[in-house]
């Protein structure tokens, strides 16, 4: 009989971390089990900061944006940073002192919400002997066994409405508008956003782009009278044989590059290529950000009572999921990939399926993707 979870969200912040932790939160009251949040993710569970989760303090937050518990993509218990007597950084596998603190306070199961990352580490944590259920979270929608995270519609959606308010500006002024958008090195929002927002061009990471493409399509459209052209351009996207866009380097994270700039770099080069005005906007963490929408809302739900209704089946080391339009589960150790070496940063990303639905439909109405 399960009576103590704990819930950790953990990597970025991302629209329906609220509804999943009240989806858990309901589910539990129901069947009598006790449920905690560690804060600020892997850090709170580091540092054994928590707070007891109950109705109450779940009351209004599904529609909420954000974490009520704090996120964290810093740490990772299996390598933390410290310095030795010579000042130089060693890294210190917390994991198994951490295991063996939640036995003895007596927690049944961990409900770890998180993108690959994290999921990964909620699956080494399976190897510590610990009880865990992992929920897909991420706007990037790059998480392996599932259809859809949650986060990723709301993302969608911004990114959408971005792209409707650029076209009239640029259609006003017979520029070339690049709307940037995030996804790390998936092209998922870019490709589902430039869909529905009705990009004429829209670069991803999976397809290495040919600025001569980009640039004849554009000609194609003013050739037509279409002065104007909008292209959305994943912030993972590479000219042919080029490199990615880097904004900054970080040592503190596990993800060692802060993609940015993508974007600006198709822009100059447009413009240089072909004489038209191009401006570029990066759309950043307004994609992440504010309310979570209703699709989002109904996932987030689902995917919560759903791991906690594994939890109390004893059904644990699992991955919820929606597969084929159902909610279900696959094994953790599937989603984190062929890698069994515990606490690495490896990834194992769902990227976007070049002979799926999305992009022939994108090739079938003449939207160019770069090649
Ligand atoms: O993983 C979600 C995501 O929003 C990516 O699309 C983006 O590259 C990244 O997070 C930025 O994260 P942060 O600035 O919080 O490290």
């Amino acid at each position: 009989m399960v009576k103590k979870v704990g819930v950790i969200t953990a990597g970025g912040d991302c629209p329906g971390l609220n509804a999943v932790i009240r989806g858990i939160v309901k589910t539990a009251e129901y069947a009598g089990v006790e449920t905690y949040g560690f804060l600020e993710g892997y850090k709170g569970l580091l540092e054994n900061r928590y707070i007891k989760l109950d109705p109450k303090i779940t009351n209004g937050i599904i529609s909420k944006g954000g974490t009520i518990l704090g996120s964290n993509n810093k740490t990772n218990t299996f390598a933390i940073p410290v310095k030795n007597e010579n000042g130089e950084t060693e890294y210190v596998d917390k994991s198994v002192e951490i295991a063996e603190r939640l036995k003895k306070d007596g927690y049944d199961c961990l409900i770890i919400i998180g993108g690959d990352g994290s999921l990964k580490s909620a699956r080494d944590y399976t190897r510590r002997g610990i009880n865990v259920i992992g929920v897909p979270k991420t706007i990037d929608n790059d998480v392996p066994h599932t259809d859809t995270t949650f986060g990723f519609y709301t993302a969608v959606e911004v990114a959408t409405e971005a792209i409707d308010r650029i076209r009239t500006t640029a259609e006003s002024h017979g520029r070339v508008l690049i709307l940037e958008v995030m996804g790390r090195y998936a092209g998922w929002i870019a490709l589902a956003a430039g869909i529905a927002g009705g990009a004429d061009t829209i670069l991803i990471p999976e397809i290495p782009y040919d600025l001569n493409k980009v640039v004849e399509k554009i000609n194609q459209r003013k050739d037509r009278g279409q002065k104007y052209s909008i292209i959305v351009v994943a912030e993972g996207a590479k000219p042919l044989g080029g490199e990615l866009t880097v904004k900054s380097t970080v040592s503190d994270s596990p993800d060692k590059i802060r993609l940015g700039g993508a974007g600006d770099y198709v822009a100059k080069e447009v413009e240089r290529l072909t004489g038209i005005e191009a401006r570029s906007t990066m759309l950043g963490y307004l994609q992440r950000g504010g309310n979570t929408g209703p699709y989002d809302r109904i996932l987030s739900t689902e995917y919560g009572s759903m791991a906690m209704q594994l939890a109390i089946e004893g059904k644990f080391n699992e991955m919820v999921t929606l597969l084929n339009g159902k909610i279900t589960h696959v094994p953790l150790d599937e989603v984190a990939g062929k890698d069994t070496k515990i606490g690495e940063e490896s990834s194992n990303i769902k990227t976007v399926d070049l002979d799926g639905d999305w992009v022939k439909t994108a090739r079938r109405i003449g939207i160019c993707l770069g090649d």
